[in-house]
């Protein structure tokens, strides 16, 4: 059976029966609070912007001043934005089934913000400073041009993972862990095409869970699901939440 949403009976049953629920959230989880994505034509950011001239620690080390606007401008929009139905939806679910983990790629906090708790963020924070030479997060006069360490006075970067720099190692052990304990892994709103976030889905799958995908497009990866449901997180989520509670 398959409701209005496009959502199966089967994939609805998966979820509301079970034991742990792991989640990875893209850039399309906060397409609708207005937060472009990565990769979408037209709107996408990489699509008018170069990663390299702004998400490389090569990047930074040629010019930490564009790099910082770029970021200042992200952290202005993110501010102005609030969580979709799509983000409280997924706080609904946590506190209604007995174990979810969720595991965002979002550098923007509006899973937080909506009321997840204990988000996995794999690919950092955009609010967060960190300092350059020493790798920690500190405390600093965010709105200089190129803010610098009260410890050491190398400069600052935003806290979040640049393209070829390491997931932060707790991110990484937690979100593969809860991969291969799930029974039900949801990939909501991205393309799956960045790795390792992109392969834990495929960990999940080998260790027996159920694999749902939550895009309006087809990405690689949508044949290896063994559900791939069309359509808009603002809508599907809050279906998929109604759906479950319905047959309680
Ligand atoms: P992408 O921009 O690659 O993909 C966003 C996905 O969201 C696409 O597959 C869209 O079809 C889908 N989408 C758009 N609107 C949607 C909606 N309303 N509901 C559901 N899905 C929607 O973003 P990510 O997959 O998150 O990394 O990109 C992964 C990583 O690449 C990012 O974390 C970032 C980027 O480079 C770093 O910055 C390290």
């Amino acid at each position: 059976m398959i409701d209005a949403a496009g959502i199966p009976g089967a994939a609805v049953a998966a979820v509301r029966d079970a034991r742990h629920v792991c989640v990875l959230t893209g850039a399309g989880v906060s397409a609708e609070s207005g937060v472009p994505t990565f990769r979408d034509a037209q709107s996408g950011l990489w699509e008018k912007f170069d990663p390299l001239d702004l998400a490389t620690p090569e990047a930074f080390l040629r010019d930490p001043a564009l790099v910082w606007r770029w970021y200042r401008w992200r952290r202005d929009l993110v501010a102005m934005a609030e969580p979709n139905p799509g983000h409280v939806a997924l706080a609904t679910l946590a506190a209604r089934i007995p174990r979810l983990t969720l595991v965002t790629q979002n550098v923007d906090g509006l899973h937080q913000r909506a009321g997840s708790k204990d988000v996995i963020e794999f690919h950092g924070n955009l609010f967060t400073n960190r300092c350059f030479a020493e790798d920690c997060v500190v405390d600093c006069d965010a709105g200089a041009e190129v803010p610098v360490c009260p410890g050491c006075g190398s400069n600052v970067r935003p806290g979040v993972v640049w393209f070829g720099e390491a997931i932060p190692e707790h991110a990484l052990d937690q979100s593969f862990a809860a991969a291969a304990d799930c029974d039900v892994f949801l990939s909501i709103g991205t393309s799956s095409l960045v790795f390792p976030a992109a392969g834990l889905a495929e960990i999940a799958k080998q260790s027996g869970a159920i694999v749902i995908e939550v895009n309006p497009n087809p990405t690689g990866m949508s044949a290896g699901f063994d559900y791939a449901i069309a359509g808009n997180v603002g809508i599907v989520l809050p279906d998929l939440l109604a759906c479950t509670a319905e047959v309680e």
